[in-house]
């Protein structure tokens, strides 16, 4: 049976769905079969994230209204043979799905892969409910920010109230030059404050956002983060990517300067 992960932040736009995507590619590289599933009804755009919008025929609405079976609707990445999207149809008002028909059509495809990566809407209404009921475990994304900070523990408090398998946490956009120079909270603070273990820090990069619809160029260090977070969640593995890597040492402090005077 699949391992089922919702993806989850409390504050939007913190990288719920890049996470997902990127993970997604990162477990596949593995040789795991993988599906990502997009539940956020409103905002979805895992799909494009993915490059696959041109490629979708049925989404999860269809499965729902009975216009197709759960395996028509998933897409096939462009690149990864054994990774899928389902993606999730948009709609003015999602009131009317429940968790219980998510978690039907999850339970359907679920035999046919090793992961299901489940992309949450933002904030802690029906959406994230119907998203966090159809998972085991959960990965909160939170960036280095106060607000950011703030609602990942309300989320996980929420969360806590579900008793999933297993929680981890994800920081996203962290910046090494920031770190170094005590303007940016430090992984270690953050995983000290929300009680919760890190299981993976992402740099903040321009490669992340150009990468929608490609794979992170294997030379970023955006690609060696995921790739040690995918290990940590197949693996149990504790490696943690170091974003301060460039800004220590005499050539660091260079780097610091020359970012900073940018
Ligand atoms: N590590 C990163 N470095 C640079 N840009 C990033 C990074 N992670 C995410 N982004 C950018 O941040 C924006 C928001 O990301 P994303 O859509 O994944 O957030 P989200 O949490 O899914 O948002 P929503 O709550 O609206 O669903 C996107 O433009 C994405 O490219
Ligand atoms: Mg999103």
């Amino acid at each position: 049976m699949a391992r089922k992960i919702v993806i989850t932040s409390g504050k939007g736009g913190v990288g719920k769905t890049t996470v997902t995507a990127n993970l997604g590619i990162a477990l596949a590289g593995m040789g795991v079969r993988v599906v990502l599933v997009d539940i956020d009804f409103g905002l979805n755009n895992l799909d494009v994230v993915m490059g696959v919008e041109n490629k979708i025929v049925y989404d999860l609405l269809d499965i729902i209204e009975g216009r197709c079976r759960a395996k028509q609707a998933l897409v096939q990445d462009n690149e990864k043979k054994n990774l899928f999207i389902l993606p999730s149809g948009s709609v003015k008002s999602s009131s009317q799905i429940s968790g219980q028909q998510i978690k039907l059509i999850i339970e359907n495809i679920s035999p046919m892969f090793d992961y299901v990566l489940i992309d949450c809407p933002a904030g802690i209404d029906v959406g994230f409910h119907r998203a966090v009921s159809c998972a085991d475990e959960a990965i909160v994304v939170a960036t280095p920010s106060l607000p950011s900070l703030r609602d990942a523990d309300k989320v996980l408090a929420v969360l806590a109230s579900y008793k999933p398998d297993f929680i981890g946490l994800v920081v996203n956009r962290a910046r090494g030059d920031l770190i170094m120079s005590d303007k940016m909270m430090m992984p270690s603070d953050i995983q000290a404050l929300l009680k919760t273990d890190i299981i993976g820090v992402l740099p903040e990069e321009d490669a992340v956002f150009l990468s929608s619809g490609y794979s992170l160029p294997k030379r970023s260090d955006s690609y060696r983060a995921y790739k040690m977070l995918a290990m940590n969640v197949h693996k149990h593995t504790k490696k943690i990517f170091d974003v301060t890597y460039k800004y220590s040492g005499f050539f660091g402090s260079i780097r610091r300067s020359i970012k900073k005077s940018i």
